[in-house]
């Protein structure tokens, strides 16, 4: 069975039972609170909170598509047998028109009918498996679910209960949401993979995480096409099907397995994304396009493909999908071009990486970590032109330095890119490009370099009492009461400038907080904090570090990154309250 006959297959399913087949949309989305769509419900979004009447607009309550998709959030796992960054997902669609049991049936009796395929398992939504201070721990346990599935034959053991993996939604900062049912199905490994989420859209979130019913119960499913397609057509990976095998044997065969995997899945996402208008940037939507593809182009550079391999996986692409899309008919003249230009840029950076990497004596996970985020150089890369110096590199240290990295902008991140991609957006820090975000991180140490030099010169009654990062400055609050002469504030300066110039290393450790305090650690009056707390520290060890703080991070990995720190103006803001406006330069 080919793609097509499965698209058709579906399509032609939902048409005979009255739904309405409704083209793809755009990988951008027209609801402006997620970068990229991540499921086919997005564009119906206005139906189910009754913005828009369906009715009007389809001549239907009911309609199924094909939806283009792109989700970041599985970027880590690509190269398994299952995940993928762009995919497309089957779906129908109700809005008012059915509910549970047709969903259910429907589902069903496609599976079962028109694809003889057998299901293992069905989960269901059950709040007693959701944490006691989860926003959905009140919406009801889906009984009636249950008891479809118990009058379609399934025993219970076959109906399994679930928490917050079986609620769906809502797709960026507020809209429709609810329960789910999911399918499982075994593949030829007889392991069960989820295959179908059928979610009863019966609440609308808003932006503070508050449910209230929906005026009309809506439904909306998803099926990923090539797990499908891994399962109909009987292979042990998505690689084997048909929107992929072709694409793997372009590749130079000596290739390792994930690699090849890595490259085809990157390549097809970034022509789809071309396609629909986005190219590569430092900024949202462009910056996931640049990462993805770059992380395609770091391998062609590293293992020297022959010329064309690239250019011959985005033919091969379009010929697998033009008939489907036709913009990639259109567009491919700008794709080929887009790619090139992306490329010629990024050789210039790798060549700088490699040159650095070759500099250090040791290459250790902070390190690796550096040459990743400022070069674009991915682990295995590094690992392997590495040699005898990255010997005591490993993943899971890497991974670590990754996720501490992380964890500080995840709150700006979530809102935008559904918990991957980078947005720095906390309290103090604020940044929304890689570029931004470098800089932000320098004048973060800086500022904790500022702190501790003013301490120095005017005494321990110096104590932060604010402070603002943006990718320009940073402005940094504190108490004292009076005004710094001009000779305090060049020699501030000069301590700042003298600990960048030794090139300190900067780390971090957690203990409680208590003990934090006991060593010295310069908190901030007027945060709270938890009973383990991450230090900053400056210097080589906490014991005699020159600057410790509490602090969430990030920064930059030795103080010699900063650059020169130059303030610009020292004024009062209050009583008892001065204000330093400083700038960080190459
Ligand atoms: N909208 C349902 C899903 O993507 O799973």
């Amino acid at each position: 069975m080919t793609h097509f006959l499965i698209r058709e297959k579906f399509l032609n399913f939902f048409k005979k039972n009255n739904h309405v087949i409704v083209p793809s949309s755009s990988l951008i989305p027209s609801d402006k609170s997620v970068l990229l769509t991540t499921a086919g419900m997005q564009q119906f979004k206005p139906y189910y909170i009754g913005e828009l009447d369906p009715i009007s607009d389809f001549n239907s309550k009911n309609t199924t598509s094909i939806q283009k998709c792109f989700r970041t959030s599985d970027i880590d796992e690509v190269g398994d047998e299952s995940h993928l960054t762009f995919f497309e997902m089957l779906g129908n669609f109700s809005f008012g028109g059915y509910f549970k049991k047709e969903a259910i049936l429907l589902a069903y009796e496609f599976l079962n009918k028109e694809l003889n395929l057998e299901i293992d398992y069905v989960t269901i939504f059950d709040p007693s498996k959701v944490a006691s201070d989860d926003w959905r721990k009140n919406v009801p346990e889906d009984k009636e679910s249950f008891e479809i599935w118990r009058n379609l034959g399934f025993e219970e053991s076959r109906i399994k209960k679930e928490g917050i993996d079986n609620f769906w939604g809502p797709t960026g900062n507020e809209g429709p949401c609810g329960p789910t049912t999911e399918i499982y199905i075994k593949n030829k490994n007889n392991q069960s993979i989820e295959i179908w989420n059928i979610v009863f859209n019966e609440y609308f979130c808003d932006k503070n995480k508050i449910l209230t019913p929906l005026k009309t119960n809506g439904v909306d499913t998803g099926m990923g096409l090539e797990r499908l397609l891994m399962i109909c057509q009987n292979k042990f990976n998505i690689f084997e099907t048909d929107l992929f095998d072709s694409l793997l044997k372009i590749l130079p065969t000596n290739l390792d397995q994930k690699i090849k995997r890595i490259i085809s899945d990157h390549i097809k996402a970034s022509v789809f994304l071309i396609a629909d208008g986005v190219l590569p940037s430092n900024k949202e939507a462009g910056y996931i396009l640049r990462r993805i593809l770059r992380r395609a182009i770091v391998y062609e550079y590293i293992y020297k493909f022959e010329k064309n391999i690239l250019n011959n996986l985005i033919y091969e692409v379009i010929k697998i999908y033009k008939e489907i899309y036709s913009e990639l008919i259109t567009k491919e003249q700008a794709i080929l071009e887009e790619i090139l230009k992306e490329k010629e840029k990024f050789y210039k950076t790798l060549d700088r990486g490699l040159k650095e990497l070759k500099k250090r004596p040791e290459i250790n996970s902070k390190i690796a970590f550096y040459l990743y985020e400022t070069f674009g150089l991915p682990y295995e890369i590094i690992k392997e032109l590495g040699g005898q110096k990255a010997l005591n590199l490993n993943y899971d240290d890497f991974k670590k330095e990754f996720e501490n990295h992380q964890e500080i902008s995840r709150r700006g991140q979530e809102k935008k890119f559904g918990g991957h991609g980078l947005i720095l957006d906390t309290k103090e820090l604020k940044a929304s490009s890689e570029e931004e975000i470098k800089k932000v991180i320098r004048l973060h140490t800086a500022t904790h370099l500022l702190q501790q030099a003013l301490r120095e010169v005017l005494g321990n009654e110096v104590r932060q009492a604010g402070s603002d990062i943006n990718p320009e400055r940073t402005r940094f609050d504190f108490t004292f009461n009076r005004k710094l002469t001009q000779e305090e504030i060049k020699k501030v300066e000069n301590i700042v400038n003298q600990k960048i110039n030794e090139d300190l290393p900067v780390n971090f450790v957690e203990m409680k907080k208590e003990d934090a305090e006991k060593i010295g650690a310069l908190s901030f009056f007027k945060e709270k904090y938890p009973p383990i707390v991450k230090v900053y520290f400056v210097g080589s060890k906490i014991e005699n570090a020159w600057s410790k703080e509490f602090c969430g991070g990030p920064h930059v990995l030795k103080t010699g990154e900063i650059g020169k720190f130059v303030i610009q103006k020292e004024e009062g803001i209050g009583s008892g309250i001065r204000r330093i406006r400083a700038i960080v330069l190459p």
